[in-house]
């Protein structure tokens, strides 16, 4: 059973890799902040980093904790206790390079940074269930924060499939879905229809449909202000 978390917060989850968690978890932020005095962003691993002004770093925490209002250490270990080179499979990264995923360490890295702040946004790593260490999967680091969770549909075809197949699996492991997300990733044929059907199926609220962004508007890592605009198409969540 999920244990019951102490602070506000959500877990942020995806129908895939590169559907928009990481816009999502910021426009999150970007809300938590009207009525939350420390709100931090939380990522047990991030695989893929690129040199920025002369510093290896991985985009999605910069994007973080440029919008967050905890203060992070300049290493980001306190947000992300796993950062790995390679833009692939953690496990498979983490083998590569000796490293051990140890799933104690992210937890505890959690309820530190939890202690620390008044809503924490945790954004998942790739889908639902990616494999850690140990047999333990990012949907275990779900159930053991306890946090809701929002789910993010990148609107591709395709999509219905994979919400409901993770929209199963939160339920089984009794967890709540606080609500979730149709993000525009792209152009898609029978958008509002797919939308429809989305909201037909899935037994959670809609909080937000994020159109297509313009090009300019969408940087990487994201601008303070890609993830306000995308926090000004969510309801207003707590
Ligand atoms: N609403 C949108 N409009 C336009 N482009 C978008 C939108 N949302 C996401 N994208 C594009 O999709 C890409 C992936 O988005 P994002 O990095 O937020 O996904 P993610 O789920 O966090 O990925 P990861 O699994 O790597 O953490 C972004 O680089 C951006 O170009
Ligand atoms: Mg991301």
């Amino acid at each position: 059973m999920a244990s019951k978390p102490s602070k506000s917060g959500f877990f942020v989850t995806g129908t895939d890799t590169e559907v928009g968690k990481t816009l999502i978890s910021g426009a999150l932020i970007t809300q938590l902040k009207k009525q939350h005095a420390v709100v931090a962003g939380f990522k047990p691993v991030v695989a893929g980093m690129n040199l920025i002004d002369g510093k290896m770093c991985n985009e999605d925490l910069l994007a973080l904790s440029s919008v967050m209002n905890y203060k992070t250490q300049e290493d980001f270990l306190d947000i992300c206790p796993y950062q790995l080179l390679t833009p692939a499979a953690p496990h498979l990264v983490a083998k590569k390079a000796n490293i051990r995923l140890d799933y104690e360490v992210m937890l505890n890295a959690f309820k530190k940074l939890r202690e620390k702040s008044d809503a924490i946004v945790v954004e998942g790593v790739g889908g639902f269930k990616v494999p850690f260490h140990d047999g333990k999967t990012s949907a275990d680091f779900a159930q053991d924060i306890g946090l809701p969770i929002v789910l993010v549909v990148g609107m591709r075809l395709g999509c219905i499939n994979h919400a409901l197949l993770t929209v199963e699996a939160i339920q089984s492991r009794g967890l709540r879905l606080a609500g979730w997300v149709a993000n525009t990733v792209g152009p898609m044929t029978l958008l509002q229809e797919n939308i429809a059907t989305l909201e037909h199926l899935i037994p959670g609220p809609l909080l937000g449909v994020i159109p297509e962004l313009p090009k300019e508007l969408i940087q990487t890592p994201y601008s303070i202000s890609a993830m306000e605009k995308a926090a000004s198409y969510l309801k207003n969540i707590s």
